[in-house]
C-alpha cells in the first residue's frame, strides 16, 4: 500500500503545482502564532491546530474560508463529567487508545510488557511540496506516528494517512490502525448515506440519520466485499441529489476495512477509518513502519450529485493508474455467459469474428481455457493453457483476434487453487489455513496464502510468463470467494494476524510489477461481480467489474448505487442474453444496450444465437456509443431519476467538460394508469449555448424544438414518449 500511496502522492503534488488556478490552490500553510494548519484548495478549507496540551485538534472542515480569515488556536477543553473523561470531548484528529478513550481510536496497540495506554501528542511537521507531514509521539514510550495530508487542487479532496514506526527496542502488536478521523461540524442534523448489496445486488444505497451510538461499515472477508463498499456520505438533513451539504469519503484498502461514523455524548460526528480491527494484529518489529491505507474525504454545499462527481473527477485525474487521462475504455467482448468452461478455439475464433462485426474493440477469453478447467471444480492455480481446447496454444486465436482489428484479453483467477490441482497437490501448505483445522471451500477453491513470499514470487513468474509468451493486452483478475480459517501456520504465531496486510500488500505488489514489466497491460478488478472494488485497487486497475447481475433492468438500480463513488469510466456492463439467466425476463436488445452504454460498453450475449437484425442494432448502437464514449465515461454524470426504491423511471444525462455535448438515458418500467412519463429537465448544460436533440432511440412530443438553449433544456425539459413495459430512449444533445 505504501508504494500506491507514494505514487498517489506524487501525482498530487505534480498535479497540484501545474494545476494551481488561484494561488492558495493545494496549498498548505501553518500559523505559529496558533499553532493553526489550514488546506485550501477549490472550494474547500481545511484545518486543524495543536493545543495547549500538545493534542491535534479538528477545527474546520467545509466550505472554503477567506484568505485572510483566521482560526482560532485550538484549545483543550475545560474539564466536563468526571465519569467520561475529559478526553472524549477533545476533537482529535488522530488518538492513541489511552487516557480513557472511548471512541475509535487511531491506533492501538499493546507492548510486550502489557501495556496498552497510548497518548499521542505533536512533535514536529513539515511541508514538502503539496504534502504536509504532522509527528506525533506517545508521551513516553517511543511509538511514532506520522500523518500525511494532501489536498486536491482539482477537487478540494483531503487524502489523509498514517505511519506507526515502532522506536522501541521491541516488537509491539498493533491491534487498531486507522487512517484518519474526520470530524463534522456539531449537529444533530445529519443522515448517513451507504451502499450495502450481495452477489447479484451490488450497492444498495441506504440512508439512516446519525443517531447517538455507532455505524459501522466493514468487510471482514479479507478483501473489499460486497456487504458494504468502502465509502460514506454524510448529508446534511435538506440536502439531496441536487442542493445542500455534504460530506463524503472513500478508503484506498483492498483488504478487511472499516469506517465507522460515531455520534459521540456531546453530538459531535467523528468518522473514522483504516484496517478492520477486527481479529487485527499486527507485529510491527523494532525499527518497522506500518502506514495505514489513504482516506479520501471531500465536502460539497451542491447536493450528493456533486460529491460523486467530486469522487469521479479524483477518480479520473489522479486515482485510475492512466490517471490523469486515462484512455477511453475500448468495447469489449467477453465469452463468460457465451460459452461458460466450454472454451476452444474454433468456438472462440467464431464468436470473435461475429464480435468484430459489430465494432467491438477487444476480445476477452474468459473462464476455462487452461489446466484442468472443465468445470469450477478443477484446475485453479495451473495456468498452462488447456492443449486439448487449443492444441496450438493460444497463438492461433490471439492471432486471429489481431487480424479482426481488435486487441485480446484473457481472464485469470491467480490467488485461488482448486483442490483438484497440480497446484494444490505440490503445495498444500501454500493456501490459507489453520493446522488441523478444516479447510473451507467456496466454489470448490481455496485462498492461497499471498502473504508468503513463495506464493507471490509463484504468481508473479506465471502472469509475466503468460504476458511475455502471447500478445496480451488485458487481463481480467478475479476473486471468487471470501476467507476462511486466516491461518499462517508457518510464521510465529504473535505474526500470524500481519496476513491482512501482507497478503494485500503482496497483492497490490504483483500488480504493480506487472504493470511496470508490461506497460501496455491494461486489467480489470472482478471479484464475482463487484466486490473488490475500491480506491486501492483503482489505482492498479482500469476497470472493475460491476456485477454478475447483468440483468439490464436490475443494473439500473446497481450502476446507480455504483456511481455514487466510482466513476463510469471504470463501470464495466456487459450486453448480455434474453431472457436474462438471473431473472427469465426478456428485455430488448436496445433496451439491454441503452442500460449498458451508460458505462463502460461490453458485450457478453452468445452472438452465435444472434440474427441479422440483431448484429444490425448492435453496429448501430456500438457506432452511437464510440461517439458519445468521451462524455459518457469523462464527464459530469447527473442522476436525474433514481431507480433506487422500486421506481418506476430512471434517467442519467452525461455532459462533456467543455459542456458541448451532453447524452439523456431514460427508462420507464411500465406504464400505469395512463400517466405519462414525467418531463426531463435536463443538468449542467451551458444555459447560453444552443443545442440540437437528436433521438439515438425512441420518440419525444412532437412539439419539442429541435434546438433550444441550455436553459430550455434545463427548465422546459423535455416529454418522452415512453409507454409500456421495460422501455427505454437515449437522446444526444450537441451544441451548434
Ligand atoms: C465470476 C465473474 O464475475 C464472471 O464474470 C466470470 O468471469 C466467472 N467468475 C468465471 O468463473
Amino acid at each position: 500500500m505504501h508504494a500506491v500511496r507514494t505514487l498517489g502522492a506524487m501525482l498530487f503534488a505534480v498535479i497540484g503545482a501545474i494545476g494551481t488556478a488561484r494561488a492558495a490552490d493545494g496549498s498548505v500553510r501553518f500559523d505559529e502564532s496558533s499553532k493553526t494548519f489550514r488546506l485550501d484548495a477549490a472550494k474547500v478549507t481545511y484545518a486543524f491546530g495543536v493545543d495547549d496540551k500538545g493534542q491535534l485538534q479538528s477545527l474546520y472542515w467545509g466550505p472554503r474560508l477567506g484568505v485572510s480569515d483566521r482560526l482560532s488556536a485550538a484549545v483543550a477543553p475545560a474539564p466536563g463529567d468526571a465519569i467520561d473523561g475529559n478526553i472524549n470531548r477533545v476533537r482529535q484528529e488522530y488518538s492513541g487508545w489511552g487516557s480513557g478513550l472511548y471512541y475509535e481510536p487511531g491506533v492501538k496497540i499493546t507492548f510486550p510488557d502489557g501495556n496498552r495506554d497510548l497518548v499521542l501528542h505533536y512533535v514536529s511537521h513539515s511541508i514538502k511540496g503539496s504534502i504536509l507531514s504532522v509527528v506525533l509521539k506517545d508521551i513516553e514510550r517511543a511509538i511514532l506516528v506520522t500523518l500525511e495530508y494532501e489536498i486536491d487542487a482539482d477537487t478540494g479532496i483531503v487524502r489523509r494517512s498514517a505511519t506507526i514506526t515502532n522506536r522501541t527496542s521491541t516488537p509491539v502488536i498493533v491491534e487498531q490502525a486507522n487512517a484518519a478521523t474526520w470530524f463534522l461540524p456539531r449537529s444533530r442534523d445529519y443522515t448517513l448515506r451507504f451502499l450495502s448489496g450481495r452477489w447479484a445486488a451490488e450497492n444498495s444505497v441506504n440512508e439512516r440519520p446519525v443517531q447517538p451510538g455507532k455505524t459501522v461499515l466493514e468487510s471482514r472477508r479479507g478483501t473489499t466485499g460486497m456487504q458494504n463498499a468502502p465509502w460514506f456520505a454524510v448529508r446534511r438533513n435538506d440536502a439531496n441529489e441536487t442542493q445542500g451539504q455534504v460530506w463524503f469519503g472513500s478508503l484506498a484498502w483492498s483488504g478487511s476495512w472499516q469506517i465507522a461514523v460515531e455520534q459521540d455524548q456531546i453530538e459531535q460526528v467523528r468518522i473514522s477509518g483504516g484496517f478492520n480491527p477486527f481479529d487485527f494484529g499486527y507485529k510491527l518489529d523494532a525499527g518497522a513502519s506500518l502506514a495505514t491505507p489513504s482516506f479520501y474525504a471531500g465536502v460539497t454545499t451542491d447536493g450528493i450529485g456533486e460529491a460523486s462527481r467530486l469522487m469521479h473527477r479524483l477518480e479520473l485525474t489522479k486515482i485510475l493508474p492512466q490517471a490523469p487521462n486515462p484512455r477511453l475504455r475500448p468495447v469489449l467482448y467477453n465469452s463468460w455467459e457465451a460459452t461458460e468452461f466450454k472454451v476452444d478455439e474454433p468456438g472462440q475464433i467464431a464468436l470473435a469474428e461475429k464480435a468484430a462485426s459489430i465494432g467491438v474493440e477487444r476480445f476477452v477469453m474468459d473462464d476455462g481455457w487452461f489446466g484442468a478447467r472443465n468445470t469450477d471444480k478443477a484446475g485453479l492455480g495451473d495456468w498452462v493453457v488447456n492443449r486439448q481446447k487449443f492444441p496450438n496454444g493460444l497463438k492461433p486465436l490471439i492471432d486471429r483476434v489481431h487480424v479482426l482489428g481488435m486487441d485480446f484479453g484473457l481472464w485469470v483467477e491467480p490467488e485461488m487453487v482448486n483442490a483438484d490441482s497440480d497446484l494444490y497437490r505440490a503445495h498444500p501448505d501454500w493456501i490459507l489455513h489453520m493446522t488441523g483445522r478444516p479447510r473451507t471451500e467456496g466454489r470448490n477453491q481455496l485462498v492461497l496464502n499471498l502473504a508468503r513470499a513463495d506464493v507471490r514470487a509463484y504468481l508473479f513468474d506465471a502472469l509475466d510468463k503468460l504476458l511475455s509468451e502471447n500478445d496480451i493486452a488485458f487481463l481480467k483478475w478475479d476473486y471468487n470467494r471470501s476467507w476462511s480459517e486466516p491461518g499462517w501456520p508457518e510464521v510465529a504465531p504473535d505474526q500470524q494476524k500481519n496476513v491482512y496486510v501482507d497478503f494485500i500488500r503482496n497483492y497490490y505488489g504483483i500488480l504493480e510489477k506487472l504493470r511496470k514489466k508490461h506497460p501496455k497491460i491494461e486489467i480489470e478488478s472482478c471479484s464475482s461481480g463487484g466486490g473488490r472494488i475500491d480506491l486501492g485497487v483503482m489505482h492498479l486497475t482500469d476497470e472493475v467489474w460491476t456485477s454478475d447481475n447483468t440483468d439490464a433492468f436490475d443494473r439500473l438500480r446497481i450502476q446507480d448505487g455504483f456511481t455514487q463513488a466510482w466513476t463510469p469510466a471504470a463501470m464495466m456492463a456487459w450486453v448480455t442474453d434474453s431472457p436474462t439467466w438471473v431473472n427469465n425476463r426478456a428485455l430488448s436488445l436496445e433496451y439491454r444496450f441503452l442500460s449498458s452504454m451508460q458505462g463502460s460498453l461490453g458485450l457478453g450475449a452468445n452472438l452465435n444465437k444472434w440474427q441479422p437484425q440483431d448484429f444490425a442494432t448492435a453496429r448501430r448502437l456500438v457506432a452511437e456509443y464510440k461517439a458519445m464514449r468521451k462524455t459518457v465515461q469523462q464527464g459530469r454524470l447527473y442522476r436525474l431519476i433514481s431507480p433506487q426504491g422500486g421506481s418506476e423511471q430512471s434517467a442519467t444525462e452525461s455532459v462533456s467538460a467543455d459542456r458541448a455535448h451532453a447524452v439523456l438515458f431514460a427508462f420507464l418500467h411500465s406504464s400505469t394508469e395512463k400517466y405519462p412519463y414525467p418531463t426531463v429537465r435536463l443538468q449542467g448544460l451551458d444555459p447560453d449555448a444552443k443545442y440540437r436533440v437528436r433521438a439515438i432511440k425512441g420518440k419525444f412530443d412532437e412539439r419539442t424544438p429541435t434546438t433550444a438553449s441550455g436553459a430550455y433544456w434545463m427548465n422546459a425539459g423535455i416529454d418522452l414518449l415512453l409507454r409500456g413495459d421495460f422501455q427505454a430512449a437515449a437522446l444526444a444533445f450537441d451544441e451548434e
